[in-house]
């Protein structure tokens, strides 16, 4: 099935070795191996024994030539990609590097209103024109989930210029599109490429009960955060080119260089190294033992009176390690509160739901730990209490299907950014977004003009209390918008 043996790990290995050789160090990092570690207590040594550095034999991640590229390779061969990287900058340094690699200055970018602001900071260093295009929403659960290929077909309709697709998929909550098989396949068949931030589903390449990759659908790159769902040090993630992109072998590697660390950890990397190793070598057995624990810790939370467990509808395929939970009537924060002073910490927290992350290894038994009563007495400490708004979820923020900017990036260098009330910011270009959370889509983007509509909807959500993500205090900082003095 693969076209090496998966069990290797060759970066973990050469440094185990080279940590247990006695090596004298002459060379940075200047904690010696361990040796100098000012206020660090003795712990840290073990750990900081393995912070090497490029010297001879242990490679070059700009560069690779040795342990590093046979790691690579490997987890090329396990993902059936053209080539496989990894990266030190999270999923972050990988969709800076995968749009700097393939959009030119004044191309048309169709992009997912609801990306990461990694895309959009690429997207304005690359000089691109991003069209907007508006994802579709779950109903049952409220969350933004794919995009519609109706909406696809509008903006390529009305953009065909456009050379890129790029899409954010699962999202936050581990959805995945039932149509993204088909949005990919129309995409490609209008010679886009489609670039995907898959940072919430390194995993999915074990198959089912998993939703299936973008890679497996045809997308030409994608990057993965291996940090959230694998036993990976923060910050490591993965980007990999699909087999049969027309994107050349060795192109992302270049743009890599550009924008990562010329000093990339070790520490990171070998975990990169091991979490490939990790993945490809659990067992069916193991993932079925894994699910079914997952599969009885929600029957048993469904039992607990007053807690609801989200559900989205059939279009959608959710990735069964993660949870929506909520109290009906009782906002996410204070559900929040409650369950950390039981001494359970949630991934997220919005208006209504707290968002729970299993690892991939069986979530210890109820009978060892007690969820249910924990999860209980946090329910019962906050049933009653009263939302604060009526919540976001039933606001139906308007946003266009599909929306362009009237300037460039490029010319709106020229201008100075200042603030200004809503009530004077109509028809002035906004240079912040301004995103109600939840759904977490901007209701203005960075880059777009300020409508009469905008600013209506702005008010109705000021007036309700919404909650506006990087605490957007719009109601008395007013809005920043670009002015040319
Ligand atoms: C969809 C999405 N893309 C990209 C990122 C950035 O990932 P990283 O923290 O690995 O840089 C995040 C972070 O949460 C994310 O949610």
């Amino acid at each position: 099935m693969y076209t090496m043996d998966q069990n290797q790990q060759p970066l973990v290995d050469v440094l185990q070795r080279h940590s247990a050789s006695g090596a004298i160090s002459f060379h940075v990092p200047g904690h010696k191996q361990g040796v100098v570690r000012g206020s660090l207590s003795i712990e840290w040594e073990a750990l900081l024994a393995y912070d090497a550095t490029e010297i001879t034999g242990l490679d070059d991640l700009h560069a690779p030539s040795g342990p590093i590229l046979k790691s690579q390779q490997l987890l090329s061969s396990y993902y059936h990609s053209l080539e496989s990287y990894f990266l030190v900058g999270g999923s972050t340094s990988g969709n800076l590097a995968m749009i700097l690699a393939t959009c030119q200055t004044d191309d048309v970018v169709l992009v997912q209103r609801n990306a990461h602001q990694s895309i959009f900071h690429a997207l304005e260093l690359a000089g691109a024109r991003p069209v907007l295009l508006a994802p579709t929403m779950d109903k049952s659960t409220g969350k933004p989930v794919g995009i519609a290929v109706e909406t696809l077909l509008e903006a390529t309709n009305a953009y065909p210029q456009a050379k890129t697709l790029i899409l954010t998929t699962p999202n936050y909550y581990g959805m995945v599109s039932a149509a993204m098989d088909e949005l990919i396949q129309q995409a490609k068949a209008r010679s886009l490429t489609v670039l995907v931030d898959e940072a919430h589903g390194v995993h999915f390449a074990l198959g089912a009960p998993f939703p299936t990759s973008a890679l497996a659908y045809g997308a030409d790159v994608v990057v993965q955060s291996t940090h959230k769902m694998l036993p990976s040090l923060t910050m490591g993630a993965y980007l990999h080119v699909h087999e049969r992109s027309h994107i050349s072998r060795g192109h992302m590697g270049r743009f890599l260089r550009k924008v990562q660390t010329s000093s990339p950890s070790y520490l990171i990397m070998a975990s990169l190294d091991a979490a490939r190793h990790f993945l490809a070598t659990l067992s069916a057995h193991d993932v079925d033992r894994i699910c079914k624990s997952v599969t009885r810790f929600k029957r048993e939370l469904s039992t607990i009176p007053g807690l609801t467990l989200g559900c989205p509808d059939e279009r959608i395929i959710m990735d069964p390690l993660k949870l929506l939970l909520s109290v009906e009537g009782v906002p996410g924060t204070s559900f929040q509160s409650a369950l950390e002073k039981e001494g359970i910490f949630p991934e997220l927290v919005d208006d209504e739901d707290v968002l729970f992350i299993f690892g991939l290894a069986p979530i210890t038994p109820m009978e060892q730990t007690d969820w249910r009563g924990a999860i209980q007495r946090a329910v019962n400490s906050v049933r009653g209490l009263q939302r604060l708004s009526g919540g976001n979820k039933s606001l139906q923020v308007p946003i266009p299907n599909v929306s362009a900017f009237s300037m460039s990036y490029h010319a709106l260098r020229a201008y100075k950014e200042t603030s200004v009330p809503v009530t004077a910011a109509e028809g002035w270009i906004a240079a912040e977004s301004v995103v109600p959370y939840p759904p977490g889509i901007p209701l203005i983007a960075r880059g777009e003009r300020i409508t009469t509509a905008h600013l209506e909807k702005l008010q109705q959500l000021i007036d309700l209390h919404a909650h506006f993500q990087g605490n957007h205090d719009v109601k008395d900082v007013g809005l920043l918008v670009f002015t040319k003095d």
